[in-house]
Parts: C-alpha cells; sequence; structure tokens
C-alpha cells in the first residue's frame, strides 16, 4: 500500500518505519524543512530506541518531503501524526490537525484523487474524526474516508509496540475504510477491535485515563501506607498477582507526567465536562497527581525546615527512565516549587540534560555526573527511576554531602541499605 504520514514527530515516525517493515511505500511529510533535510541525511531528530535503524533499514520503502502535494500524489492513505498539545482550559488544540485536513482537501481537488482515505493516528477528541470529514468536504465533493487508528505507544518502547502491539483499533463509520486499514496490519499478530470512529477516539482516552487512575490511585495506597506504617511496594505486589487487577502500572511515586497522561487525562475531562457530564473520578486522578509532587517537596521540609540557602541535587530530569524527553516531568515541577522556596538546585540526568537545559531557569546547575552535584548537598531527591541511580558509590556520596538526606520519589533504592550507609532515606508509601 502507499501511505503517507504527516507529522514527522514521535509517533509519525514510529508509525512510519513500522510501516514500511511491514512492506509499505511511505511518504513521510513534515512542514518543518529543517526536520526533513535531517531525516533525507539520515539524522533522526528524536531520541527513540531501535528507531535510526529501523528506519535505515526500510530506507527503500521510505521517502521524506515537505511539500504536501508530493505526499498526497504519493499515496492513498493519509495518516495525520500531526501534535494536539493541550490548550489552557486542559482541551485539545487541534488546529494542527483542522489543518491538515484542509490542506489534504485542496490537494485532492488539485490532483483529482479518487477515494483517498484519512486516517488520525494523533490523540484526538470524540468527533475530531466527523469534524474532520467535514473540513475535507469543504473543497473536495468526491468520495473519501476518514478512519481512527489510534497509537497505543511507550516512549522508549515505541517501536516494540508499534511492532508487536497488544490490540489495534480501527475506528470508521465506513465499513470499507476501515477493513482496508486494518490490512495494513496485515502480518501482526494482534487482535483488531473494528468499530465506529467515535468509540476508537473514545478507546484511546479511556486506556490513558485508566492508567493514569491506576497510578493515582496506588499514590493515594501509597500515602495512607505512610501513616499507618505499612508498605506500599508489598501492597503493589500483593494486589497485583490478582490478574483482575494486574501487576502493571502500580508503582506508587511523584505522579504520572510525559506528553500523554497528562494532556489526555485534563482533555478527557474538558471535553466530559463540555458534553454536560462531570467526570468526577478523573477530577481527583488529576488533583491526586498534583498533591503527588507537593508531597515530595513536603518531605524535603520537614527535614530541612527552611530551603533558603539550602543545596538540593535532583537524580533524574526525564518523566521517566530511558527517555530524553522532559515534558510535564515531575522533576522539572518539583524544581520549581523548591526554587520558589529559594533552594540551590542542582541536577543530573544521564540523558535529558539538553532538553531540561532548555526548560529550566539559569539559577539551576545542571551538571555531569551525580558525584559533583552531591558535594555539599543537604538533600538528594531521586526523581527519574534510572536503574544507574542504583549502581551509585553511595558510600561515596554520603560522605560528601552536608546532610546525607535522600528522598527518594521512585522508591528506586533499598531503604535499609541506604540506611545502613547513614542516610535519612524517604521514600513514598514505605
Ligand atoms: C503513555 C502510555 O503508556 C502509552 O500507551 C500512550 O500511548 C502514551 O502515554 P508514556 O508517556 O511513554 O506512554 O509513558 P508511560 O511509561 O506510560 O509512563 C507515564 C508516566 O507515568 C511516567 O511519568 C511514569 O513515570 C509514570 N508511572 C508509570 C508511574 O508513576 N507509575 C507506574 O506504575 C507507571
Amino acid at each position: 500500500m502507499r501511505l503517507s504520514i504527516i507529522g514527522a514527530g514521535y509517533v509519525g515516525l514510529v508509525s512510519g518505519a513500522a510501516f514500511a517493515e511491514f512492506g509499505h511505500d511511505v511518504i513521510i511529510m513534515d512542514i518543518d524543512r529543517e526536520r526533513i533535510a535531517k531525516l533525507q541525511r539520515g539524522i533522526v531528530p528524536i531520541h527513540e530506541p531501535g528507531l535510526d535503524r529501523l528506519l535505515d533499514k526500510n530506507s527503500d520503502r521510505i521517502s521524506y518531503t515537505s511539500n504536501m502535494e508530493e505526499a498526497v500524489r504519493e499515496a492513498d492513505i493519509h495518516f495525520i501524526c500531526v501534535w494536539t498539545p493541550p490548550l489552557e482550559d486542559g482541551s485539545a488544540d487541534l488546529s494542527a490537525v483542522r489543518a491538515v485536513a484542509r490542506e489534504l482537501g485542496k490537494q485532492f481537488v488539485k490532483l483529482k484523487v479518487k477515494t483517498p482515505i484519512i486516517v488520525t493516528k494523533s490523540t484526538v477528541p470524540v468527533g475530531t474524526g466527523v469534524a474532520i470529514q467535514r473540513l475535507v468536504r469543504q473543497s473536495y465533493k468526491g468520495d473519501f474516508s476518514v478512519v481512527s487508528n489510534p497509537e497505543f505507544l511507550r516512549e522508549s518502547q515505541a517501536v516494540a509496540d508499534m511492532l508487536r502491539p497488544d490490540r489495534i483499533v480501527v475506528g470508521s463509520n465506513d465499513p470499507d475504510a476501515a477493513k482496508t486499514i486494518a490490512g495494513v496490519y496485515h502480518d501482526v499478530n494482534a487482535p483488531i477491535i473494528m468499530t465506529d470512529l467515535a468509540t476508537a477516539e473514545m478507546i484511546k482516552y479511556a486506556a490513558n485515563a485508566f492508567l493514569a487512575t491506576k497510578i493515582s490511585f496506588i499514590n493515594e495506597v501509597a500515602n495512607i501506607c505512610e501513616i499507618v506504617g505499612a508498605d506500599v511496594e508489598r501492597v503493589a505486589e500483593g494486589i497485583g498477582h490478582d490478574p483482575r487487577i494486574g501487576k502493571a502500572f502500580l508503582k506508587a511515586g511523584m505522579g504520572y507526567g510525559g506528553s500523554c497522561f497528562p494532556k489526555d487525562v485534563r482533555a478527557l475531562h474538558q471535553f466530559s465536562n463540555a458534553s454536560g457530564y462531570d467526570f468526577k473520578l478523573l477530577k481527583s486522578v488529576i488533583e491526586v497527581n498534583e498533591q503527588q509532587r507537593q508531597m515530595i517537596v513536603d518531605k524535603v521540609n520537614k527535614h530541612l525546615k527552611i530551603l533558603n540557602g539550602k543545596n538540593i541535587l535532583v537524580l533524574g530530569l526525564a518523566f521517566k527512565a530511558h527517555t530524553d524527553d522532559v515534558r510535564e516531568s515531575g522533576a522539572l515541577d518539583i524544581i520549581e516549587r523548591l526554587q520558589i522556596q529559594g533552594a540551590n538546585i542542582t541536577a543530573f540526568d544521564p540523558l535529558a540534560l539538553l532538553n531540561a537545559k532548555k526548560k529550566l531557569n539559569d539559577l539551576v546547575i545542571l551538571v555531569g555526573n551525580a558525584h559533583e552535584g552531591a558535594v555539599g548537598a543537604d538533600a538528594i531527591i531521586v526523581a527519574t527511576e534510572w536503574p544507574d541511580f542504583k549502581e551509585l558509590d553511595w558510600e561515596r556520596i554520603q560522605s560528601v554531602m552536608r546532610k546525607p538526606l535522600i528522598i527518594d520519589g521512585r522508591n528506586l533504592l533499598d531503604p535499609s541499605e541506604m540506611r545502613k550507609l547513614k542516610f535519612i532515606y524517604e521514600g513514598v508509601g514505605r
């Protein structure tokens, strides 16, 4: 099949590479010429394990362009993979999606294409597929279909998630178009859920909101564990063996971050409200997530009292381990809260220093390793669960700190070992 990918971001590149691996001809389009020029030279602008290899392996079947006309000419099925960032009120900003839809309509007319299919991969609120239909129809009067085929990619595991998904969701009000899109995944061994447009759009939000709810739930359990003297790690283990609950996403910590959960949970809450439904549970999920970050700061306050002039080392800036992404990262949020109280912040991350530098103010000192940052520190906050942090020479770190306090926001370290090394150790819910 001949596929175009509109938007050479994270979702677009991973999807495009996988579609080429499935044997399709793929043209990847982005209005960012510099990005396209880089890709044409073999430079992948994002960090995602295995992506450069997959793009390279399938380079015969992949081309890049910043010209929409070319993308439309070279493909029959167009995947919209542009971003949908949050607006001030939490709703998804669909201006990029709309612009693509309008442009596709114009190109369909100009190139006199026959029965094209538009597929949304970007996470879009229920009703967007129908809105795309209307926008395209403003210029193009021929037959075309809109399909929703949401992605469920986790950063740092996106290539595997795309090549070996646990399910494929295809929603359309046109069953033939849905069948065609299911055919894009002909060799993939995964259940395919065929449904209508609105349901497919809803599945994506429901999936992310449910996972976020699991995280906020276990974080609340952690908070009560602290009060009653129980250990949330063992509680998670004890409930996770029940297949109805499942072990995944029961790690208590600083709350969820990243480019998806915070945005999608807020968007679902917002469009529920706009549809006249008060989604009470989601409101709490959001509040708990906020509170979880403040609780880390409260723990620092409990031990250091006044933060003005205190030196705090933040270990980890990425929103989770194995990525350089700092979007909605809990670490950045906590740094801001500590700075408001006058703390001096030093920070280290194995991969995300460059991205973090763009978002942090000049007062934050970024260091090349944890030992350097620990000299004279009054506290260390573990903010990302990088496995490397477990292997640090903690004895040496303890010896150079001014106060041996560790607030482990990810329950990464072994509390008894840390206490043996004479650290004052506080995790989350244990
Ligand atoms: C997520 C979804 O998993 C994916 O299906 C969707 O398509 C995009 O959003 P991602 O943002 O890459 O993927 O991160 P994920 O690994 O799901 O983690 C999200 C956040 O939750 C991170 O901040 C992580 O640290 C946190 N988290 C996750 C917890 O705090 N506890 C957990 O048990 C799991």
